[in-house]
């Protein structure tokens, strides 16, 4: 099993960090990310489910031809693995294929469940029919491609002695990596810890070719402890999104292992190969495409990581950093400006700046950034960094607005029911427009009045709720 002192970081953020509810992203969206999480320096990206739509695979192709290839006059070392995930069937394993194909490092991750629950009630197979699956599906993926990931699903409440066997299995029909998820983030880290270090002991043919990885979900509050538990086991990939975000409660978050192992290297003694001080404004361009946005006391990333609020705190920081700070804020890409510009700046300043600050701009896009400093700049004497970051965010990074508030109008009383109407334009084309039982759709928690519902024509519709108590 691979044991060196580098921890591959695997990203799923255009994977299952877009499965998150509401995170979907457009595909000129994802291609953009993937530019930047190859840039963060991330070994592996996952792409995405090809199989999921004929629009996932297109993307996925598109990032495998457009980020996981060299630039001219680039050499291939820090050119990402693309990956493509694909259940344990033919069909997924062709379309992953067609996806990643085009790129100089494509890997097949196909994923196959293994605890009983899973087994008996979702895959309807019996224990050995899972592990003849995963022989003949991990050699077919294997016949395509020689980097092939397989994940046994719901690991972290599997039996650990049915865990050898498949792993085995999977190790003799071709696979390299082997990632053990704990899918519904239910383990804690000393049993996380137990689990790999068992694999890592008792998998039959266990050899230096394979990377051990770990897959972490965030619902009882432990993805990072669980996926640093399973590191010390000896675990040598882990796989994380941006932020966190993910299936329900979100995945392992990349900034937290990352600056985990960066900060306290004397106890893990491990290095990634992460550009720390990307971290901040990565996290900003995901949570702008996404839309889901970074809660204030976040680690690492979160507004106020390194704000500090109390007396005696700020009293400590003024005396030495070091009191109340664990990591440099500039470490992680949160910049204290150098540089400060204002109404006298010129293009060149500003360029300058961006660049700094890890934005490079086309010369058409320089003129739109330039416009609107130089407005912000007649209104506020010094412009901070944070001020350019919220216009490129806001100029460049802006989810594609999909309904515009027309008007809203809400009654309320003593009396009565309370009810607000609101009028929404539907930005997308008319001739697209979906049923109106799909659109009803954005508003989940308040059951729309029949009684005063309305539809209006031109593309816009309003409806009359009523409004919850309290
Ligand atoms: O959480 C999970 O089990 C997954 C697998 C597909 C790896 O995302
Ligand atoms: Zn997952």
């Amino acid at each position: 099993m691979t044991n060196t002192n580098y921890v591959k970081i695997f990203d799923t953020t255009l994977r299952d960090g877009e499965q998150s509810p509401g995170a979907t992203m457009t595909s000129a969206e994802k291609l953009e990310v993937a530019h930047h999480l190859a840039r963060l320096g991330v070994d592996v990206i996952e792409a995405g489910f090809p199989a999921a739509s004929p629009d996932d695979l297109e993307a996925v192709r598109r990032i495998a031809l457009e980020v996981g290839n060299p630039a001219v006059g680039e050499s291939d070392a820090r050119v990402p693995v693309i990956a493509g995930l694909a259940r344990a069937n033919k069909s997924d394993i062709d379309k992953a294929w067609e996806a990643v194909q085009g790129a100089r490092k494509p890997r097949i991750h196909t994923f196959l469940a293994t605890s009983p629950i899973h087994m008996k009630h979702k895959l309807k197979m019996d224990p050995e029919e899972v592990v003849q699956r995963v022989a003949e599906m991990v050699a077919y993926a294997r016949s395509l491609c020689e980097d092939v990931e397989f994940s046994p699903e719901d690991a972290g409440r599997s039996d650990p002695e049915f865990l050898y066997v498949v792993l085995g299995e999977a190790i003799k029909s071709g696979a390299t990596t082997l990632n053990i998820p704990d899918t519904v983030g239910y383990t804690t880290p000393d049993e996380f810890y137990r689990l790999i270090d068992g694999i890592i002991k008792n998998t039959p043919g266990m050899h230096d070719g394979i990377t051990i990885s770990v897959h972490c979900h965030d619902d009882l509050g432990l993805a990072t402890a669980n996926t640093l538990a399973g590191i010390r086991a000896g675990a040598r990939q882990a796989e994380v999104t941006i932020n966190g975000i993910g299936e329900r409660a979100g995945n392992t978050s990349l900034e937290e292992v990352v600056m985990a192992l960066k900060t306290r290297h004397p106890v893990f003694g491990l290095e990634t190969g992460i550009q720390t001080r990307q971290l901040a404004r990565v996290s900003r361009l995901v949570s702008n495409y996404t839309g889901i946005p970074v809660q204030p006391n976040k680690a690492i990333v979160g507004a106020n990581a390194f704000a500090h609020e109390a007396g005696i705190h700020q009293d400590g920081m003024l005396k030495h950093q070091t009191t109340y700070e664990i990591m440099r804020p500039e470490d992680v890409g949160v910049n204290q400006t150098r540089l400060v510009l204002g109404k006298h700046s010129g293009r060149h300043a500003l360029r300058t700046r961006l660049a700094e600050l890890g934005h490079s701009l086309d010369e058409v896009e320089l003129d739109q950034a330039f416009t609107r400093f130089k407005e912000l700049a007649d209104r506020k004497k010094v412009i901070v960094d944070a001020d350019l970051e919220a216009l490129i965010a806001d100029e460049f990074y802006r989810p594609r607005d999909v309904y515009l508030l027309n008007d809203m109008q809400v009654t309320c009383g003593t009396m009565g029911m309370p009810t607000a109407t609101v009028r929404l334009r539907d930005q997308t084309e008319s001739s697209t427009r979906k049923p109106p039982s799909a659109q009803a759709q954005w508003m989940p928690r308040i059951k729309p009045s029949t009684a005063s519902s309305t539809s209006r024509a031109n593309c816009s519709s309003s409806t009359s709720m009523p409004l919850p108590k309290g």
